[in-house]
Formats: C-alpha cells, sequence, structure tokens
C-alpha cells in the first residue's frame, strides 16, 4: 500500500511538473528550485536563527558585502551521506553559503557557515564548498572572509569531515601571506575547527554570542575538574583580553561585519598589489594639532601620556583602525594613511605598565610586523619604551625565545620602516623597536628621547654605587645626589645627539614636525628594493 501511495504522490507531482521538453519549461524548473533552494531554506533559516536574536548566513553576508553585489555559488549542492538515516534530510547547500561580492567595490570571496542546517557542521560537502571557494580566492588574487558558526566536524560522517579540516587548514596556510584572510566567529567555533580561524590574520568575535574552545566546559571538567562558564573558557571578551586570538571584540553582529569592512579598506588585494590609495590634501605646513605635540612630553621621565595622542596626529584625519586593542595594551598597533597610503603603526604605550615589553606585546607585535611585510604595507614605529618586563613569570614563559619573534619579523622585514624615538629606548628593547642595525631606513627622534643601556636611575646605581656609599656615610640627601646624577647620566650618554652624531639616527626634530616627517620619508621610499638571501624559509622562534 504504502508503494501505491508513492505512486499516487508522483503521478499528482507530474501534473504540475513543468513541461521539461520545452525551453520555458527548463526555466520554470530552475525556477521552482531556485526557490526551494535558496529563498525557502532561507526563510526556515530565519524562523530558527532570528528566534536565537542571530542573523542567518545570507543576512550576514548581505551586510557584509556592497548591496546586491553578492554570487552564490554551489547553493544546489547536497549531501551524499547515508549513514544514521541521513538521506532523508539533504536540503540543498548544505550548511555553508559561499561565494563572492564586493567591498568598497573590490571583490572579495565569503563563506557562511548556516548553523541552521546540521548545526553548521562541516562534513564532506560543506568543506568541498569552503575549499572551492578558497582556491576560486587564491587563484583570483582576492581576500577572503569566513563566517564561522559551527558544531564543528559532522559527527555522522566521521574521517571525511575531518579530511576536509585538513584540507581548508593547509589551504589556509597556503594561503597565508598571498592574500588577507579574515575570520568571523559568530557562533560556535568548536574542537580542531578552531584551527581554521587560527590560522587567518584576523579574528572577529561577538560579544556573548561567539565562542572558541579546543575542549569545551564539560570535558575541562572531567578531565581537570575545572568549573568554568563557555563565556569564560572561550567567549570573545577572553580572547581579546586574555589569550591574544581575537583581534576584535564586536558589540553585535553588525559591529563585526562592518569592522571587516572597514580593516579590508586598508589592505591590498593579495600580496602582488598595492593597498588601495585614496586621493588626500595632505596638508605640508605644520598645523595646530602638529604643534600641540610640542606639550605632550612630561618633564618628569616617569609620568606617562597616551601614545594614541601622537598616532592621530600622525596619520590622515586622525583615522586609525586599532588591531588588538585589548589584548597587551602595552604595545599598540593598527592601520592607518598617510598621504593616502596604507600604513601599519606600532607604538609603545607609556600609559599601560610604563610601555614595558612583555611575551605579549612582543607577539602581538611580530605578527603585525609580518602581516605588513607580507602585503607590502609600510611600517611606521613609534618608539617609548623603558626595556622588558622583568620576573620569573616572564622568564620561564619564554621571553628569551619568544621575545625574539619581535627581533626577527623586524629583520626580516623588507617594506619601508619608518621609526621615530619620543622619549625611552633603552636597552634590547631599544634594537628591537625597529633600530637601523635591524634594517629601519629612516630613523628619528624627538630631543626628549634617551638611548641607552638603561635608564638613569639604574646605571647610576650601578656605576655611582661607591659614590652614593659615600654620600649616605656622610649624611648627604642620598635621594638629591641619585637625581642629579641620574639626570647627569641622561644628559651626557643617553642623549639622541650622540646616537645622531655616529648616524644611528638620520635626524632630530620637533614634535611638531612628526606628521610631515614621516610623509616625507614615506615617500622617499616609495620605491624601496630590499632582498633577503635565498632560502626554502626561515626558522622564526616559536
Ligand atoms: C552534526 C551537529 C553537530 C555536529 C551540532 N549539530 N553539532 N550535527 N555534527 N558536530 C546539530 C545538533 O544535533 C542539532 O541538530 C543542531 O546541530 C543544533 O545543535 P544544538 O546542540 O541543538 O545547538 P546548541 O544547543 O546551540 O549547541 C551548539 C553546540 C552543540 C555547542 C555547538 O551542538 C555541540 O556541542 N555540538 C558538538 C560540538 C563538537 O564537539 N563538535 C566536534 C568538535 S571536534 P537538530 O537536528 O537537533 O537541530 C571538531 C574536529 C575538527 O570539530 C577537525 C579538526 C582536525
Amino acid at each position: 500500500p504504502s508503494k501505491s501511495r508513492a505512486a499516487a504522490a508522483t503521478r499528482v507531482e507530474r501534473v504540475t511538473e513543468p513541461d521539461m521538453s520545452t525551453t520555458q519549461g527548463k526555466i520554470a524548473d530552475l525556477r521552482a528550485r531556485y526557490d526551494e533552494a535558496v529563498v525557502q531554506a532561507e526563510a526556515k533559516a530565519q524562523e530558527k536563527q532570528h528566534a536565537k536574536n542571530k542573523l542567518t548566513a545570507r543576512e550576514r553576508i548581505e551586510l557584509l558585502v556592497d548591496h546586491g553585489s553578492f554570487v552564490e555559488f554551489d547553493e544546489y549542492v547536497r549531501h551524499r551521506t547515508t549513514a544514521f538515516g541521513m538521506e532523508r534530510s539533504r536540503p540543498y547547500g548544505d550548511s555553508v553559503v559561499t561565494g563572492v561580492g564586493t567591498i568598497h567595490g573590490r571583490t572579495v570571496a565569503v563563506y557562511a557557515q548556516d548553523f541552521s542546517t546540521f548545526g553548521g557542521s562541516l562534513g564532506e560537502v560543506a568543506g568541498e564548498k569552503i575549499i572551492k571557494i578558497m582556491e576560486f580566492a587564491l587563484r583570483g588574487g582576492m581576500p577572503i572572509v569566513g563566517i564561522l558558526d559551527s558544531g564543528g566536524a559532522r559527527i555522522q560522517e566521521g574521517v571525511v569531515a575531518l579530511g576536509k579540516y585538513g584540507e581548508i587548514f593547509r589551504l589556509n596556510t597556503a594561503a597565508s601571506g598571498v592574500i588577507p584572510q579574515i575570520s568571523i566567529i559568530m557562533g560556535p567555533a568548536a574542537g580542531g575547527a578552531v584551527y581554521s580561524p587560527a590560522l587567518t590574520d584576523f579574528v572577529i568575535m561577538v560579544d556573548k554570542t561567539s565562542q572558541m574552545f579546543v575542549t569545551g566546559p564539560d570535558v575541562i571538567k572531567t578531565v581537570t575538574g575545572e568549573d568554568v562558564g563557555m563565556e569564560d573558557l572561550g567567549g570573545a571578551y577572553t580572547h581579546n583580553t586574555r589569550s591574544g586570538v581575537a583581534h576584535y571584540l564586536a558589540e553585535d553582529e553588525d559591529d563585526a561585519l562592518d569592522y571587516a569592512r572597514t580593516l579590508l579598506g586598508f589592505l591590498p588585494d593579495n600580496n602582488m598589489a598595492d593597498a588601495p590609495a585614496y586621493e588626500s590634501a595632505f596638508e605640508f605646513e605644520t598645523t595646530d594639532a602638529d604643534r600641540q605635540l610640542n606639550t605632550l612630553i612630561p618633564d618628569s621621565p616617569n609620568q606617562p601620556y597616551d601614545i594614541h595622542e601622537v598616532i592621530s596626529r600622525t596619520v590622515d584625519d586622525s583615522e586609525f583602525l586599532e588591531v588588538q586593542p585589548l589584548f597587551a595594551p602595552n604595545i599598540v598597533i593598527g592601520f592607518g594613511r598617510v598621504e593616502g597610503r596604507t600604513v601599519g603603526i606600532i607604538a609603545n604605550q607609556p600609559s599601560q605598565m610604563a610601555g614595558t615589553l612583555n611575551i605579549d606585546a612582543g607577539e602581538k607585535a611580530s605578527r603585525f610586523v609580518r602581516f605588513c611585510d607580507a602585503f607590502s604595507i609600510p611600517i611606521v614605529t613609534l618608539v617609548d619604551v623603558p626595556g622588558y618586563l622583568p620576573g620569573t613569570d616572564q622568564e620561564w614563559t619564554g621571553v628569551i625565545r619568544r621575545g625574539a619573534k619581535l627581533l626577527y619579523a623586524y629583520a626580516e622585514a623588507t617594506v619601508p620602516l619608518v621609526t621615530v624615538i619620543l622619549r625611552k629606548a633603552y636597552g634590547g628593547a631599544y634594537i628591537v623597536m625597529g633600530s637601523k642595525q635591524l634594517g629601519a631606513d629612516i630613523n628619528l627622534a624627538w630631543p626628549t628621547a634617551e638611548i641607552a643601556v638603561m635608564g638613569g636611575q639604574g646605571a647610576v646605581n650601578i656605576l655611582y654605587r661607591g659614590e652614593l656609599k659615600k654620600a649616605e656615610e656622610a649624611g648627604e640627601d642620598v635621594a638629591a645626589v641619585r637625581t642629579r646624577l641620574a639626570n647627569e647620566y641622561t644628559y651626557n650618554v643617553a642623549s639622541p645627539f650622540l646616537a645622531a652624531e655616529r648616524g644611528e639616527l638620520d635626524g632630530i626634530i620637533e614634535p611638531a614636525a612628526t606628521r610631515v616627517a614621516i610623509a616625507k620619508a614615506l615617500r622617499s621610499l616609495r620605491g624601496k628594493r630590499a632582498e633577503l638571501p635565498p632560502k626554502k624559509h626561515g626558522n622564526i622562534p616559536l
């Protein structure tokens, strides 16, 4: 009886089916299939996602790309799995939407996982769709944006699903340094699935609605006994402030997509292309804003100031897109433009931990230097660093090995490097922050610069130990003697004019001249050519 019911159903369907022997019939059939694959699927997805206050994959893509520019790929793909009764549900498009669109008129490739279909999980065909769009992006030399919202490898598909992740990781690696890769996390990213975003250049997470973890709270509880919630373990705040996995904490999905659009506006399409250059009415005369820098540095060397004051007076229209602002805030990184052209800025932040370098700051800056270098973005370094953060914690967690990354990154960089020393530049930290000896092209300093093996107070404690002891025995004011000697040391030994005398600085400028001096330096370096000795690849300390 069930057979005859099915036959009856087929007969009924046939009555309404288009006449496939005609062109009009074939077009009507296409429209019906498109309606099922995209229009009806989208309506179902909206119902599920909106109930959770989330957008669908297609809505997210629509907000990311220029209105109406999206061209979808593979909307008729369907999985072939039969295990666990999967053959009963073969939705078109499977669990990911892929395609190309434009952002500010420039083509980008996109994929967005669709949590409403099999929890966005990645099986064989979802993997194939992602791999296809990644290969398309690589071949066409365009950035790729991945929007992740997924339960990870599709449990029903086992090793086949794992294999597709492997291929994605290999493509992420092949694309690294060739096309910009951005990951936006808009839901769960669990297990090994987190390693695809980790291999990309920028990870954007949405506050409260995205999580990334290798092992979830339940497994952690079983194995280590630790009690930790999903948000604490791998929420957007955690990864932006503690782990450094994420580069931007978006307040909602709109904010995340907006950040990605703005970021792409600074970046070239690929490593053979120039970053977009914009018209700029660059002011070569000193402005009032420039002059304000002449009063920025406090007379007391221990008093902090906010480095953003300098950055905003250096880049066009004070527009600075900060990257990883919440992680290792003792160093500031991000993109701006000078004369309409993209630059990467790296600057110590005296208002956080006195601007010292630690492991986190070193790793944050190194990855940024390498990104800029890979994509031919000149680097401007602003230096005010009293040295490396002392302590057993730093030494035992590998400040030697991990701190070496920044040296390596600068020394390997072949893009134009312009460095300005604002105040302190002590010891190894002087060398690492884009010094001449590491390969910087133009090194300038403010007259407030202090370049020495260590700060005045520290140096006096070692050099004048005897004098200080004598002063103490003679009942003199030791603190006053120490300050006098430290000032003498700073004036005589740490003076930027000593570095200028030896050509280690190319010039000493008034703070007010910084913006124009940097612009002129970058102009003079536009044709820079530098090559490293041929090798398969170096061995950066990891
Ligand atoms: C198949 C999955 C799935 C998965 C979720 N679903 N994850 N289907 N494979 N990995 C399905 C659910 O069965 C459910 O189907 C629908 O998606 C929605 O899931 P819910 O659990 O109802 O949603 P929610 O409560 O929001 O929880 C989301 C979640 C949870 C936290 C992601 O689903 C979860 O823990 N999933 C498993 C995560 C995981 O361990 N994945 C493997 C990681 S290892 P129905 O039909 O009921 O709507 C991995 C290896 C990568 O990914 C490879 C590296 C080499």
